[in-house]
């Protein structure tokens, strides 16, 4: 007889294995399925996240981050540091290492809230009496059945058409995460999230990096004052992208990869390059599912259709995270998973998706929550800005970063919240605030009124809601 469980939840990243977690702390009989490999074959649960995402792609920025400060900012500290080298080889194993910690660190979280992990891939093989039955192929193969099933499945890298990746030249996030040197000259298409990222890791290590976008316009999706301010950060620092491009023949070769593009002006370029990372998107996985067995309905992007609540056409089944429709995000994925368990179990999940942050972890960093100012005018919403450069702050100061800006959008009649943006040191952080601050529906005027701590960046968050009222005190 096939073991049965209340809940089976198929993927083991921030969705799953979340939604797993929740569902034993209230009490059901969970199982959670995951097939990700780690070099030995054994089970990495954690998902794109963990294994070749959010984790190690922050690990490397920092490694990087720190190179960069030893070569150019250690010197007005007065410390002397010369020859500075990078090991790559001890940089990736240092990044292996920290994915393994949180590999581990998942099992431990299954072992301690009882859930079972199957290592393997899920695929749907029917419907079962009171429910589903699903096919676990692993090491062993075996079918468990459950009552509920919730998939989070995630989603892989979009390729060029006509230039699959190969891992060596023409790379996805994955192999972008475990370049053995750094290369002389690394091309990326599309400088969205991953391309801004991953640049920066690699040009801060000394490559000589471009960066193809097919917009006319950096960073649409972010607040025009924030992304321009962010723009001219990149530029000093040498990050070279063009906006506006058109990608023709790409050509992978022994030596390394040529993109032949068409410019804003319309001129042909061909560009030569060692390495070429593409993070044109990301596209839903449903691979291997068998999501037939059940007629479950994607849309023609290949996403599970849900409702609000996470709910899918087939009863009992629910989906969430990159599978789904909304920002491809680790923490949306997680809200979803909690809030997908709640119900289950009766309650009433909870999912803001007005005030989802987020967050570029360039240098500066950028981070926002709620609407842009860009927004605000298309809705036809009525708004006051203020704005507070953390060049008047005293901690970014003797940080010695005062790049960028805090900037407040309210309502101008209600004064209440409608965007916070920033660009600046740090400011992954300091966006909590703003996401608290909404999710509560409080004013600028609230933020304005907190005490908040000197010397702290947090000043120039409070400085930026006084800003609103045109009566900041350190500007
Ligand atoms: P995933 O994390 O993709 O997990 C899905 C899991 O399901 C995988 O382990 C997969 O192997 C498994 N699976 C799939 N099908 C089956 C099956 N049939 N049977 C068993 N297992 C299966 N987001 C942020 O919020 N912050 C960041 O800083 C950030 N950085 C990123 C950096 C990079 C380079 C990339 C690529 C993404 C980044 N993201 C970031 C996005 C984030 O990784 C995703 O939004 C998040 O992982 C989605 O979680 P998920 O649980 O939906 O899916
Ligand atoms: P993205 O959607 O952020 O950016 C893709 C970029 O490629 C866009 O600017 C788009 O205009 C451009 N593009 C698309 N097709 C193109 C083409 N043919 N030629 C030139 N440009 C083209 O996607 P990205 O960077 O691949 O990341 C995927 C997702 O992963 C992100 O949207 C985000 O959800 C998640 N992520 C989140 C991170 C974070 O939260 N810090 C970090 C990295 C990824």
């Amino acid at each position: 007889m096939s073991k049965q469980f209340d809940v089976v939840v198929i993927g083991g990243g921030p969705g799953g294995y979340i939604a797993a977690i929740r569902a034993a702390q209230l009490g059901f009989q969970v199982a959670c399925i995951d097939e990700w490999k780690n070099a030995a074959g054994g089970p990495a649960p954690g998902g794109t996240c963990t294994n070749v995402g959010c984790i190690p792609s922050k690990a490397l920025l920092q490694s990087s981050e720190h190179f960069e400060h030893a070569n150019h900012h250690f010197a007005e500290h007065g410390i002397t540091a010369k020859d500075v080298k990078m090991d790559v080889a001890k940089m990736i194993a240092r990044k292996d290492n920290v994915v393994k910690q949180n590999n581990d660190g998942i099992l431990y979280l299954f072992k301690k809230n009882k859930v079972t992990f199957f290592h393997g891939r899920g695929s749907f093989a029917g419907k079962a009496e009171g429910g589903y039955t699903i096919h676990v192929a692993g090491k062993t193969e075996e079918s468990i059945t459950a009552k509920q099933v919730i998939i989070a499945t995630g989603s892989n890298a979009r390729a060029l058409p006509g230039t699959p990746f190969d891992e060596v030249n023409v790379l996805s996030n994955d192999g972008a995460l475990r370049v053995g040197a750094v290369p002389k000259k690394l091309a990326l298409i599309g400088s969205g999230v991953i391309g801004l990222e991953m640049g920066s890791v690699w040009r801060r290590l000394g490559a000589d990096v471009t960066i193809l976008e097919g917009l006319p316009t950096f960073l649409g999706a972010v607040d025009e004052q924030i992304a321009k301010e962010a723009k001219k950060a990149f530029d000093k620092q040498g990050l070279k992208i063009e906006l506006g491009v058109k990608v023709g023949e790409i050509v992978n070769g022994k030596k390394g990869v040529t993109v032949n593009y068409t410019n804003a002006k319309g001129e042909a370029v061909v560009l030569d390059a060692d390495k070429l990372i593409v993070s044109i998107g990301r596209v839903p996985n449903t691979i291997g599912l068998n999501a037939e067995a059940i007629g479950l309905q994607l849309d023609e992007r290949g996403a599970i259709v849900v409702d609000g609540d996470c709910k899918t056409n087939v009863p009992g089944v629910w989906a969430v995270g990159d599978v789904v429709r909304g920002p491809m995000l680790a923490h949306k994925a997680e809200e979803e998973g909690v809030a997908v368990a709640e119900r289950i179990a009766g309650q009433h999940g909870h999912v803001n998706f007005n005030t989802i942050p987020w967050v570029i972890y360039t240098s500066p960093e950028i981070a926002w929550v709620g609407r842009t100012e860009q927004q605000l005018k298309a809705d036809g919403v009525a708004y006051k800005a203020g704005t507070f450069p953390f060049l008047a702050n005293g901690r970014a100061r003797a940080l010695g970063d005062t790049t960028g800006m805090v900037k407040f959008l309210a309502d101008a009649t209600t004064d209440e919240i409608l965007g916070v943006h920033m660009v600046g040191p740090q400011v992954s952080e300091l966006i909590s605030e703003a996401v608290v601050a909404m999710e509560f529906k409080a004013s600028a005027e609230d933020i304005a009124r907190i005490c908040h701590a000197h010397p702290s960046l947090s000043e120039a968050t409070k400085e930026a809601a006084l800003a609103v009222d045109k009566r900041t005190l350190n500007f």
